[in-house]
């Protein structure tokens, strides 16, 4: 039998409820914020992604669904949504008109990681962008509209925040932390090659052998400089006003190489091992990375799949219709019936005669609310039999009643 390849996975019934529920709602808060929807490519040039996320990161250097197209073009799926909106910014010129721009996007992202509960090699992700919004309200604004989403869906979740620094302090922290590498042999090989490549990503490295060498490493947060650390102490300040709850992670870096100042995760104890929902933060660098103006740019991303299980659903509404014909004279009313009802309802239609108490038992089991028939009598006199499965109570409706 063929089967959807390892790591990915359909997403239908009641999996497709949630989705639909799920990206439905966050598209209306993010608009409510000012954000609008953008829908760029699955399939970009390579080179953007070794670009932006980095040579150096697993993402680019492990994961890449990356092949030649037959025009021998080195392209890739995307493996996160950030790259190809910052590129798409850039061609529109949004970048030289200095405009401020807010997208959100959800869709497939790819990367060949080892699939597990929560990892998967197609994953859907729901992510926001804002550029040339260098204020730091606009941090808290994008962890406030984070939070917003999360609370709507009940899901509970652990904030983890820190502040990259800016090319004003990371490089002499940069240069601290590669010191004292220098010295630690022990540390396991990824870490080794990180620290000629991309030095802070040793900091959330898994081995344990390594953190313990790590509790000593310097901290970028004692390295910042003014300008950071006065806008990471505001940017506390007002998540503190707003009661949101989080802890301070020195050591949460982040897996993609574009970020600077402000990063953050959201996680839950809820999902096992994969415990990310969500994360984001500043990358003020990319845009010019990418060829472009100068721009400031924040946003986050959340993983459908993970949030999906956490998701609580509202009380189902059954308010759909069920519609079915009790003699083959009536099929024909039913059909129209049902497709004049749709314009305003959910209708299912059975195409098939049958009894009563045939109809009933089905739209029973579909979860039908209302079960509305058709049979001799009804026809003769132009109007339906209409039972609501809920209350139990059944009365004769006109056809002009059934369409109100
Ligand atoms: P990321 O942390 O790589 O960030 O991914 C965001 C979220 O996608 C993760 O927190 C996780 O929930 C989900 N995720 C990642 N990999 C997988 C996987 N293999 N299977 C299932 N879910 C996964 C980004 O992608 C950035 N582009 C976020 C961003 C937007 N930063 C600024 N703007």
């Amino acid at each position: 039998m063929l089967q959807a390849l390892r790591g990915m996975k359909d997403i239908l019934d009641e999996n497709s409820k949630r989705y639909l529920y799920f990206v439905e709602n966050c598209s209306r808060i993010a608009q409510n914020y000012g954000f609008s929807y953008i829908e760029t490519p699955m399939l970009e040039e390579t080179a953007l992604f070794k670009r932006s996320v980095g040579e150096s990161s697993d993402i680019v250097g492990k994961e890449m669904y990356q092949f030649t197209d037959k025009g021998g073009n080195d392209v890739c799926l995307r493996p996160e949504g950030t790259a190809g909106v910052v590129r798409a910014f850039i061609q529109q010129k949004f970048d030289r008109a200095k405009v401020q721009k807010k997208f959100f996007y959800y869709g497939p992202m790819f990367r060949y990681e080892r699939p597990q509960k929560g990892r998967l090699r197609e994953f859907h992700q729901f992510g926001v962008e804002s550029f040339n919004q260098s204020n730091i309200q606009e941090d808290a604004v994008i962890i406030l509209m984070l939070k917003d989403m999360l609370d709507f869906f009940g899901i509970g979740y652990k904030l983890e925040l820190n502040s990259l620094g800016c090319s004003e302090c990371m490089p002499t922290y940069r240069e601290k932390l590669v010191n004292f590498l220098q010295n630690e042999e022990g540390i396991c090989e990824d870490c080794k090659r990180r620290r000629d490549t991309n030095p802070i990503r040793v900091l959330d490295c898994k081995n344990q052998h390594c953190q313990d060498i790590y509790a000593n490493a310097p901290l970028l947060l004692d390295n910042l400089c003014s300008a950071c650390s006065e806008e990471f102490a505001e940017l506390k300040s007002i998540l503190d006003k707003f009661e949101v709850k989080y802890t301070i992670n020195p050591k949460l870096v982040r897996g993609l190489d574009y970020y600077n100042k402000t990063a953050f995760e959201f996680v839950s104890d809820k999902i096992g091992a994969q415990s990310a929902i969500a994360g984001g933060g500043r990358y003020d660098k990319l845009v010019e990375y990418l060829n472009g103006k100068p721009t400031s740019g924040i946003g986050f991303a959340m993983g459908i799949e993970r949030l999906m299980e956490l998701i609580v659903m509202p009380e189902s509404s059954k308010e759909s219709y069920y519609v079915g014909a009790l003699c083959p004279e009536a099929s024909e009313l039913c059909f129209k019936l049902a497709i004049d009802m749709r314009k305003t309802k959910k209708v299912n239609l059975n195409y098939d005669v049958k009894s009563l108490k045939n109809h009933l038992k089905i739209a029973d089991k579909q979860g039908a609310r209302y079960c509305v028939c058709i049979g001799e009598d009804e026809l003769a006199n132009d109007n339906a039999w209409i039972k609501d499965l809920r209350n139990k109570s059944d009365k004769t409706l006109s056809y002009g009643e059934l369409l109100d």
